[in-house]
C-alpha cells in the first residue's frame, strides 16, 4: 500500500508564474529547504523576480530571519524553466498565474496532460471556483485551492480550499505542505472569494465609493481606517498593494456568482483599471509610488 500523501511532503515542488505571489511562494519554499521548479514564460518577469528575490533574501539574512550565508545559497534551490514540460516529475504543483479564469483553466489543463497521475495540482486563485477549475482537468479529486496572502514571506495564513471533489488525502497533503512552508493552513469551503476576500473586497470597494462620493480624499480615508480600526494599511493603499486589477476581478466574481448588488464594483475602481492605474506595480493607483 502506498504511504499517505501527508507523510511524503515532496522535496521538489513545481510552481507556475513568477509574479508577486509565485515568487513569494518560491522564496518561502526555497527557504524551507525544498527544491523549486519554477516556470515563467516571460523573460522580463523572470529577470525582475530574481532581482526582487535577491533583495528580499538579503534583507531576511541581514535581519536574521533567513539562515543562509548569502542569497545564492537559497536561490540555487530554484530552477527556472520557460515551459511546463520540466514539471512532469513533480508531485505537487502550485499555479500562480494572473487571476484570469481562462488562463488558469488552460494552465491546469496543460499540467494535467504533462504530469503523472499522482500529481496534486494546487491553485493560488484568490476567488475563482476550485470546483470549476478542477473540471478543466481529468483529476478533479487532486485539485485544491492554496491561497497565500501578500506579502507571502510575511503573512501567516493559507486558505486551503476544498473543491467539491477534492479528496481528503489531497487536503491533508496541502495542509502538511503549508505547515512545512511555515504557514498556518485554514481549511475552507469552495465559495466565491472563500473567506478573506469575501470580507476584504467589500471593504476596499466601499472605500472606493467613499472616495468617489467625495466624503474625504484618499489619504484621509486611509488615515482614518489605519487609526480608527488599527489596520496596518488603509483600504486604498492595500488595494494598490494587492493590485487594482486583481481587486476588480475578485469583485466581479463575487458580484457575478453571489448576484447581490452590494458587490458591484465601484465605477472609480473600474475606471482606474481601464486607465492602466493598477496600483503599486504600475507606480500609480489610488496613490502615486516612486
Ligand atoms: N516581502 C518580504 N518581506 C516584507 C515585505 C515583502 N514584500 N514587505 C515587508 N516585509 C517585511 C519586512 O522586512 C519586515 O520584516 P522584519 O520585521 O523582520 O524586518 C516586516 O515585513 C514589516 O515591514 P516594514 O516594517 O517594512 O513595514 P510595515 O510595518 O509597514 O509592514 C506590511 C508592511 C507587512 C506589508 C504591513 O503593512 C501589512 O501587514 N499590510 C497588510 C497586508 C495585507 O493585508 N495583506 C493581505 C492582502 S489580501 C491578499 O493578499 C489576498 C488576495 O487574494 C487579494
Amino acid at each position: 500500500m502506498s504511504e499517505p500523501l501527508e507523510d511524503t511532503i515532496p522535496r521538489t515542488i513545481g510552481l507556475v508564474g513568477a509574479g508577486t505571489m509565485g515568487r513569494g511562494i518560491a522564496e518561502i519554499a526555497a527557504c524551507a529547504g525544498l527544491e523549486v521548479s519554477l516556470v515563467e514564460i516571460s523573460a522580463a518577469v523572470r529577470n525582475s523576480a530574481v532581482e526582487v528575490l535577491r533583495r528580499s533574501l538579503s534583507r531576511g539574512i541581514a535581519k536574521g530571519r533567513v539562515s543562509a550565508a548569502s542569497p545564492d545559497e537559497i536561490l540555487c534551490r530554484i530552477r527556472w524553466h520557460d515551459s511546463l514540460a520540466p514539471l512532469a516529475g513533480c508531485q505537487f504543483i502550485i499555479e500562480a498565474v494572473p487571476e484570469q479564469e481562462h488562463l488558469k483553466r488552460q494552465v491546469l489543463t496543460d499540467l494535467d496532460r504533462v504530469c503523472g497521475r499522482e500529481t496534486v495540482l494546487a491553485t493560488n486563485t484568490s476567488s475563482i471556483s476550485i470546483t470549476r477549475l478542477a473540471a478543466a482537468t481529468g483529476r478533479p479529486g487532486q485539485v485544491v485551492g492554496m491561497h497565500f496572502f501578500n506579502p507571502v514571506p510575511v503573512m501567516e495564513p493559507v486558505e486551503v480550499v476544498r473543491g467539491l471533489q477534492t479528496t481528503q488525502s489531497v487536503v491533508d497533503c496541502t495542509v502538511a505542505l503549508a505547515k512545512r512552508l511555515g504557514k498556518q493552513p485554514l481549511i475552507v469551503k469552495d465559495q466565491p472569494g472563500f473567506v478573506v476576500n469575501r470580507i476584504l473586497l467589500p471593504l476596499i470597494n466601499e472605500a472606493a465609493f467613499v472616495l468617489q462620493e467625495g466624503t474625504a480624499d484618499a489619504a484621509t480615508i486611509d488615515e482614518l481606517m489605519r487609526l480608527g480600526c488599527n489596520h496596518p494599511m488603509g483600504p486604498l493603499q492595500l488595494a494598490d498593494f494587492v493590485g487594482l486589477d486583481v481587486c476588480l476581478s475578485i469583485l466581479r466574481v463575487l458580484h457575478g456568482e453571489l448576484g447581490d448588488p452590494k458587490y458591484r464594483p465601484c465605477p472609480l475602481l473600474t475606471q482606474l483599471v481601464d486607465a492602466g492605474r493598477l496600483g503599486r506595480k504600475t507606480g500609480w493607483g489610488f496613490f502615486k509610488y516612486t
